[in-house]
């Protein structure tokens, strides 16, 4: 009897050696060494600063142009950061922005906050269309952004970036900027939202593959944002894991030539994903940024069930990112599992999904 599979949680967690997990967004390679060295040394076992480790934050403070140390709030991962932050910003009623396809947890941490989504749909690139951006922005108070983008694995054009921070600007709209893959880009330099109005999230699990310590960070040049974030981590999880802030201190100490070193990989590995996917006849965004590939797919959630229990194979059906007619695949594996990922899903093309139309 095949179970339904109704979330991610489902999958996270699960493998043995004849599973090809496409699921997750994972980084199947080790931390920098000096991570494990920092680990061997760690002895810290008091509450910390809610707000983070001081040297923390000043290493960070030079990843960012003009930024203190005290413009920087330690979480438990981008997760908690953009949950400090929506409930900061949170007003009775208010409306969050959300691009569609999203990352799955947006319309859920702005309902937790006690507000609404409201959904605009990127464009037939993956791309956002400005003036589908105004248009959507009516009532809004806060937009939240995230380029590079799971699941799309597109990057937004820098002139649409620069129009939404000065839309927002002049329309007292906040802007949560999620760069979680801001090392993970493959087509320009990453740009950093700027602004007082805008809170950037960032985190340790992508770019140091340290997802399990659950380090990241919020970032805002908007010093009563800041205090209302803190105050609020006060009365919740409190300080982030001691351990665990000194390991990504140690992992941004050593951030070259490993970050470097890791996007050489990412994009083997996304040459690999595209070709395969395009040779396989499947429409497809060449993914320019994190490590995600998002073909169309008629019936994502059935193709999931079928590539899971007939062909040993993990997928997150795009209905879970708002996008029912695409499939997400993670390439955060080994090149021998990418080739035999696509022999597989080949198989399932030829036979299952033949069946489908
Ligand atoms: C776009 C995006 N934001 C935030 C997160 C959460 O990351 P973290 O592990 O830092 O909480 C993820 C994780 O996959 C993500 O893809």
């Amino acid at each position: 009897m095949r179970q339904k599979i109704e979330s991610s949680s489902f999958f996270i967690g699960r493998g043995d050696d004849s599973l090809i997990s496409f699921g997750s967004g994972q980084p199947d390679l080790p931390p920098p060494p000096e991570a494990f060295e920092a680990l061997r040394t760690y002895n810290g076992f008091k509450y910390g600063l809610v707000q983070g480790d001081l040297v923390l934050r000043q290493e960070l403070a030079k990843e960012y142009p003009g930024a203190k140390p005290e413009d920087f709030v330690i979480t438990n991962g981008c997760s908690e950061a953009i949950d400090l932050t929506l409930r900061a910003l949170q007003k009775p009623g208010g409306k969050v922005l959300l691009p569609r396809p999203y990352y799955y947890s947006y319309p859920h941490n702005v309902a937790l906050a006690g507000m609404t989504p409201s959904f605009y749909d990127l464009n037939a690139q993956g791309k956002i269309d400005f003036d589908v951006f105004v248009k959507a922005a009516e009532g809004c108070s806060v937009a939240l952004i995230n380029s590079p983008s799971n699941p799309t694995g597109t990057v937004q054009e820098l002139a649409t970036l620069k129009k939404i921070e000065a839309f927002c600007d002049e329309h007292g709209m906040a802007i949560i900027s999620d760069e979680v893959y801001k090392d993970i880009i493959y087509v320009r330099e990453n740009y950093l939202m700027q602004g007082k109005h805008v809170v950037t999230v960032n985190s340790f699990s992508k770019s140091y593959a340290m997802c399990g310590y659950r380090v990241g960070y919020l970032y805002s040049q908007d010093a009563a944002i800041v205090k209302r974030t803190i105050e609020i981590k006060n009365h919740t999880a409190m300080n982030t894991s001691g351990v665990g802030q000194a390991v990504a201190l140690a992992a941004l100490r050593a951030r070259q030539p490993y970050v470097d070193e890791r996007l050489a990989i990412w994009k083997e590995r996304r040459e690999l994903m595209y070709t395969g996917m395009k040779e396989l006849g499947l429409d497809v965004w060449a993914p320019e940024g994190a490590f995600y590939i998002f073909p169309k797919i008629t019936d994502a959630t059935r193709a999931m069930h079928d590539l899971y229990y007939e062909y040993q194979m993990i997928t997150y059906t795009g209905e879970w990112f708002g996008a029912r007619d695409r499939l997400r695949f993670s390439y955060a594996l080994t090149t021998e599992k990418i080739h035999e990922g696509l022999r597989r899903l080949k198989l399932f093309l030829e036979k299952e999904y033949a069946a489908y139309r």
